[in-house]
């Protein structure tokens, strides 16, 4: 066992400890009715290492829905169903500096399609691109996606988080028929279909174990380090993880980027992922949201983790 990893071990529980004050500054997104019953002062993380070791602290047993994390590998999948050109015909490359649920750009920039894969407007176009007959198909198969980079069959649709948004979700569904106006979405799509994948996606349950094994296998180019079984091409998680940096924390990207410089994508459950390349893959969560929609006390952690461990990538 190397030094650091033995030295996280002692440190993790005090760090976590200081940075659980910051959820005081933040506060559990309400939009989706149903998360407003998180526990706000929660604060859990699970850092997992390439040769199988596992370190927790807090409440990392938490479950939580993945919501905007689940865009990294609904991204993954449709690069995988179709290849980069058909899938940058949809979406673009380039961070917004607007909110994650924002449709100013859409029509604001020409041509009209989603700046990036991480806001909801290019996650619902990614929702469209998924392979399948039918919706159930194509719901079926991003679940069983997420069993394969977890290593968990029992992973499952939170249906009551699913219903509360697919209930409340009047921004998201405009967005779709922009989208739809915009001829992102094909003619013949049903963009209530498209938005239920989009719903179910991002209420898959999870926890920060979870989380950790899933970053791994970015932090490891897409090869599960328990079976060397490479479960995504290398050029599709280099693609993932550069979005991650620039767009993954939304418009707080560039100030993660500066303090802890490593990728990471957040959902407003207060989930955390992020990895350090060819060594960790690490889960967070922490309910309680800052105005950018990322958890308040998830960043300070990582953030100060990543500065007294020296893990930042530049
Ligand atoms: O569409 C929504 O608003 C949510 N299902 C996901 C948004 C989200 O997680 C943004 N994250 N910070």
């Amino acid at each position: 066992m190397n030094n650091e990893w033995s030295r996280l071990k002692t440190e993790l529980p005090e760090l976590l400890e200081q940075s659980r004050k910051e959820a005081a500054h933040g506060q559990v997104a309400e939009y989706i009715p149903e998360l407003a019953h998180a526990h706000a002062y929660g604060l859990g993380i699970t850092i997992a290492d390439l040769q199988g070791n596992v370190i927790h602290a807090g409440e990392h047993e938490l479950p939580f829905t993945l919501q905007s994390i689940s865009k990294v590998f609904t991204l993954l999948l449709a690069l995988m169903d179709h290849g980069e050109e058909t899938v940058f015909a949809k979406v673009g490359k380039e961070p917004t500096g607007d909110d994650f649920n924002s449709m100013l750009k859409l029509e604001l920039v020409e041509p009209g399609i989603p700046f990036n894969p991480l806001i909801n407007a290019g996650a619902i176009a990614i929702s469209s691109l998924i392979k399948g007959r039918t919706p159930q198909e194509k719901s079926g198969r991003v679940l069983e996606f997420f069993h394969t980079i977890a290593g968990d069959n029992s992973l499952a649709v939170n249906e009551n988080v699913y219903l509360s948004e697919k209930r409340t979700a009047h921004r998201n569904r405009s967005l779709a028929y922009f989208l739809k106006e915009n001829q992102v979405l094909e003619e013949d799509t049903d963009v209530e279909e498209v938005l239920d994948i989009y719903f179910r996606h991002c209420s898959i349950e999870a926890n920060c174990a979870h989380l950790a094994a899933m970053a791994l296998i970015l932090a490891n180019q897409g090869v599960d380090p328990a079976t060397g079984a490479q479960l995504i091409p290398k050029r599709y998680v280099q693609i993932a993880k550069t979005f991650m940096i620039s767009c993954g924390m939304y418009n707080a990207s560039g100030e993660f980027a500066i303090q802890a410089g490593i990728p990471a994508k957040s959902g407003v459950s207060g989930g955390i992922l992020t990895l350090v390349p060819g060594r960790y893959g690490i889960g967070v969560i922490g309910p309680a949201l800052n105005s950018k929609g990322n958890s308040t006390a998830g960043v300070h952690l990582l953030e100060s983790l990543s500065l007294s461990y020296g893990w930042s990538m530049f």
